[in-house]
């Protein structure tokens, strides 16, 4: 499309079943972050659009698990969600919620036209029902067999593993969620969206229409599905919870959530709109906006097929011109689980990193999950945030206050006659901006990212080549010239870093005497303000636009006053990281006990059945392999009643010299047995540990747990 007169820029709206977490902040809400600041920065019209997805299966899951209402925990995760994106900087210009009158409004009415269109297949057909439960079981609430990949974890809506969108009746072996009883059929009406008409429109829309600028991950995927063969798709459900179904005949049903879902973002806009004094329509209209969905790649299918096929059968919208979607961030080597507590949530980080925001984008843009999954490990983030922002940007920035301060009391210097290296600098910055702003526009923000550092690397070359800290003291006039070009480079920095480092760039504007942008959202003007209060220098520059950094000739004027130096970033040390890591390891251990599947009890014996047994503690004197047998070992053991033999299958797992000297429990009056020719008179009790080794009964031995069976 040519230059678009506007840009919606949308999120995914997260379900209010948990805080966010890492996963979700590099899959999304980072990236459109840069992206949204970015466009605002090079002077467009942007509504950067998200809320909270209140309704679906999880969110009612959750509710029965805790004993409250689904409006509790909606309520409860809104609240956390909104305040934990606001302190973290992400810059939406709205943030809704699903719940909202305006919403429940606009996905009826969209859904209204459709049914007046003509554009559902009513149905009566047989779905899954728990009988036990009373309940219908689509979505969430039903597990099984995928038929493509054979996952037997999928859901009745997705396949996580393969990605397939399904219904939950194409289920293999389905499991109710809710009771863990195997579902029966039972007849119910339902709209279905008939995905297939609209092949044709998706062909020509994405397959052609798209094939160069949509990520191939995205492409990929969307091509898939449509070659697979699209089927109509309910867009209700046999539920409590959620926005009732606005037509006659559909009592006790409500839309599907991923119908109403992405409404959420047009219901956001407009509740933005009329905060704003806007006209909403323009950004979902107007042919000349440009609508970009961010998600993640489980979202795919809803967002480049379901929702634009609603779009489009609408009539009045217009389509995404690009959704790209990201693949998965692991955490130190696992997948990112909110049941097993398997994450880095944020309301934790922000406590627990107080004023890092802009550590954590770094790390998660430098690590973003762009092309393939990838693995968020504390090191990394710690590497990233000492050797990179502290070792190359903040000693820069650094550097050149500090200089600056001691050599002209804070005054930027008149230089004096440009060198070759110079002038190839002051060039070198116009460069940036373009270089930077074309990784963007590909929404290549890892890229991007590493070129804002190129500059922060070539401002430390420049001082490092040019030492003006030696040159002082021998020509003062040179060193006004070099720092006036270090002054250059930073002022650039400061503008360029903005999209990728908010809070970093508010503050260097702040330590440079640069004034601060005004024009941003609620959510930035709010944290630039308080960054802004805590610098005490008088704004006395206009803000610097992207543009400005190519164009203009003098960044920052000689006889410009700045202010004193500030650490932009501190060295983050081993032991914050290592308390990181030992929350990991905690969450792993009660997974580990919650999942572990222990031999159930045997069946109860009487007090006199138990005095039956004679256990001895005994000392094990002499042992040997016995010939042409893998597991056994022929023992003579002291059991202070007398010296005995006992035939033990332990040799897999023990050496013979390993368990001489050992002391051991031995029960003496089992009845002797022969064993390959050798009567064993006992048995020495063992138990075998989780690597499948066989182990002395020591309750001290580490690798010992609760509920191993002993025999
Ligand atoms: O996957 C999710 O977390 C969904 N709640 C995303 C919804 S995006 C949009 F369509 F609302
Ligand atoms: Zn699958």
């Amino acid at each position: 499309m040519n230059k678009p007169k506007r840009y919606t820029i949308t999120a995914a709206l997260p379900y209010t079943n948990g805080p966010i977490h890492i996963g979700h902040l590099a899959g999304v809400y980072v990236p459109a972050d840069i992206y949204a600041r970015y466009l605002r920065l090079t002077d467009n019209d942007v509504a950067f659009i998200c809320g909270s997805d209140e309704h679906g299966v999880p969110i009612t899951i959750k509710a029965k698990k805790e004993g409250v209402t689904p409006q509790d925990v909606v309520d409860k995760y809104h609240a956390i969600i909104k305040q934990s994106f606001e302190e973290f900087g992400i810059s939406f210009d709205n943030y809704s919620r699903t719940s909202a009158k305006i919403h429940h409004e606009t996905a009826s009415e969209i859904f209204k036209t459709l049914y007046d269109k003509g554009e559902f297949i009513e149905e009566t057909s047989e779905q899954l029902y728990d009988e036990k439960a009373n309940q219908f079981l689509a979505d969430r609430f039903v597990t099984g067999t995928c038929p493509k990949c054979g996952n037997e974890e999928a859901y009745g809506d997705q396949c996580e593993n393969c990605g397939t969108s399904l219904n939950a009746t194409d289920l293999i072996n389905p499991k109710s969620a809710i009771t863990g009883n195997v579902p029966t059929l039972k007849q119910t009406k339902h709209w279905f969206l008939p995905l297939d008409k609209h092949e044709a429109f998706l062909k020509e829309w994405i397959l052609e229409g798209h094939k160069k600028d949509w990520k191939p991950n995205v492409y990929g995927q969307v091509k898939s599905w449509i070659d697979d063969g699209l089927r109509p798709r309910a867009v209700t459900r046999d539920l409590d919870w959620g926005i009732p179904v606005p037509v006659e005949g559909a009592e006790g049903k409500v839309l599907y959530v991923w119908f109403d879902a992405p409404i959420g973002y047009i219901s956001s806009t407009k509740e933005w709109a009329k905060r704003v004094g806007k006209d909403w329509e323009p950004y979902w209209k107007d042919k000349d906006t440009k609508l970009v969905h961010f998600i993640g790649k489980d979202n795919i299918v809803f967002h480049c097929i379901i929702f634009p096929v609603v779009l489009k059968a609408e009539g009045s919208y217009i389509l995404p011109e690009n959704v790209p979607a990201n693949e998965f961030l692991n955490l130190e080597g696992n997948k990112l689980s909110t049941s097993k507590n398997w994450a880095v949530w944020l309301p934790e980080y922000l406590i627990d990193f107080p004023n890092q925001q802009d550590v954590l984008r770094y790390a998660l843009t430098a690590n973003a999950p762009e092309a393939k999954d990838n693995d968020f490990t504390w090191k990394d983030f710690q590497a990233r945030n000492n050797n990179e922002l502290v070792a190359i940007f903040g000693n820069f920035i650094n550097r050149v206050v500090v200089l600056t301060n001691k050599y002209y009391n804070g005054v930027v210097p008149n230089p004096n006659e440009f060198s070759q290296v110079d002038e190839e600098t002051l060039a070198a910055i116009k460069t940036y901006p373009n270089v930077i702003s074309s990784s963007i526009e590909r929404y290549r923000f890892r890229e991007a990212q590493q070129e804002l550092m190129n500059l922060a690397r070539l401002g430390n070359k420049y001082l490092a080549d040019e030492e003006p800290w030696k040159v002082i003291k021998v020509d003062e006039s040179r060193v006004q010239t070099i720092m006036y070009v270090a002054l250059q480079i930073a002022s650039a920095l400061a503008t360029l870093s903005e999209p990728f480092l908010p809070f970093t760039s508010t503050k260097l504007k702040g330590i440079l005497g640069l004034r601060h942008n005004e024009e941003q959202s609620d959510v930035v003007i709010s944290s630039n303000k308080q960054l802004a209060t805590s610098h005490k220098i008088e704004s006395r520059n206009d803000d610097l636009s992207w543009d400005d950094i190519s164009t203009k000739e003098i960044l920052l004027p000689s006889g410009h006053q700045i202010g004193k130096a500030e650490l932009l970033f501190s060295k983050i040390e081993d032991e914050a990281i290592q308390i990181q890591i030992d929350k990991l390891i905690a969450s792993k251990k009660v997974n580990e006990v919650a999942n572990k599947t222990v031999e159930p009890q045997k069946d109860t014996i009487t007090f006199d059945d138990f005095t039956k047994l004679d256990m001895r503690v005994g000392t094990i004197l002499e042992a040997e392999k016995m010939p042409k047998a893998k597991k056994l070992l022929i023992l003579k053991v002291d059991t202070g009643i007398d010296v005995r033999t006992i035939v033990s299958g332990i040799a897999e797992s023990f050496t013979a010299e390993e368990v001489v000297g050992k002391k051991v429990t031995v029960l003496v009056n089992l009845a002797p047995r022969e064993l390959r020719g050798v009567e064993s008179q006992g048995m020495i009790l063992m138990t075998e540990n989780e690597e499948g080794k066989l182990v002395f009964v020591n309750p001290d031995d580490a690798s010992i747990t609760n509920g191993l069976k002993i025999s």
